[in-house]
């Protein structure tokens, strides 16, 4: 029987890609998105893949969210924490808004997410978490003291789960990317991505939604039971850790 695998920020960019792939590769996929009904309803016409709205910094929203998917497809045995945002600014200009947005999205969302497949990935004994982190979490950016924060924390939390689900048969793992083409780039004025951000990276482009999807493939299939707590970083060379 194919397993059933959740993808938060399914339904566009990385998130999107990783749907897709997963879904090639026999799993029952539910995407889930938090705002652009069309380009979801869009996707799902697109790929047969159904997605659910909900906000995953609301606890209780991730609660019935992960209990409708379990009443639709069964389940839930593998959970790729994908949702993130970016809320860009140099540290004497960021609001307190930008910082909370960032944590309530990509770190509270990340809890809120995976204690609630936690207990039933337990009680199968079976269970495959991979999050979603970044290149700037690992290094920190310019910018981006809010979002390289939370990245780094999914690490963190990454290390210290994987230590826990290791006896109940569950992998908790971090695939790192650098930048990649998608429209979370489109923040990032031109001249910067030209001049600072380009020139860093040795193989001389951005990297691909589809080799990140790729890569969480490997980490969320029965072969690799032996891997967890690692971090795959995914960023043509440009940080090395
Ligand atoms: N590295 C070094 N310098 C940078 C920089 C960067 N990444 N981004 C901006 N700067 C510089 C600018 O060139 C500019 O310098 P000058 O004044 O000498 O021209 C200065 O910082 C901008 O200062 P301002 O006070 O004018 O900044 P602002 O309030 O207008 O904010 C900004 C602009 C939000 C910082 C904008 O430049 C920006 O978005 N920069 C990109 C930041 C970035 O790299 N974010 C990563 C996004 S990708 C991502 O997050 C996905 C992932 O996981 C990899």
């Amino acid at each position: 029987m194919s397993r059933v695998a959740l993808v938060t920020g399914g339904s566009r960019g990385i998130g999107a890609a990783i749907s897709t792939a997963l879904k090639d590769a026999g799993y029952k996929v539910a995407a889930t998105y938090a705002g652009n009904d069309e380009k979801a309803a869009a996707f799902t016409a697109e790929t047969g893949i159904k997605t659910y709205k909900w906000n995953v910094g609301d606890y209780d929203a991730c609660a019935a969210g992960v209990k409708q998917i379990t009443d639709d497809l069964g389940p839930v045995e593998i959970l790729v924490n994908n949702a993130g945002i970016t809320r860009d600014a140099p540290f004497h200009k960021m609001t307190p808004q930008q910082w909370h947005e960032c944590i309530d999205t990509n770190l509270n969302g990340v809890f809120n997410m995976t204690h609630n497949v936690w207990g039933g990935m337990r009680e199968r004994k079976f269970g495959r978490i991979v999050t979603i982190s970044s290149i700037n979490g690992q290094k920190g950016q310019f910018a981006q003291a809010n979002y390289a924060a939370t990245k780094a924390g999914d690490i963190g939390f990454t290390k210290s789960l994987a230590q826990e689900g290791a006896r109940a048969g569950i992998t908790v793992n971090i695939v790192a990317p650098g930048y990649i083409n998608t429209e979370m780039m489109s923040t990032i004025p031109e001249k910067v991505m030209n001049e600072v951000i380009l020139p860093q990276i040795p193989v001389g482009r951005l990297g691909e939604a589809e080799e990140i999807a790729r890569a969480v493939k490997f980490l969320v299939s029965d072969d690799a039971g032996f891997v967890t707590g690692s971090t795959l970083s995914a960023n043509g060379g440009q940080y090395m850790s």
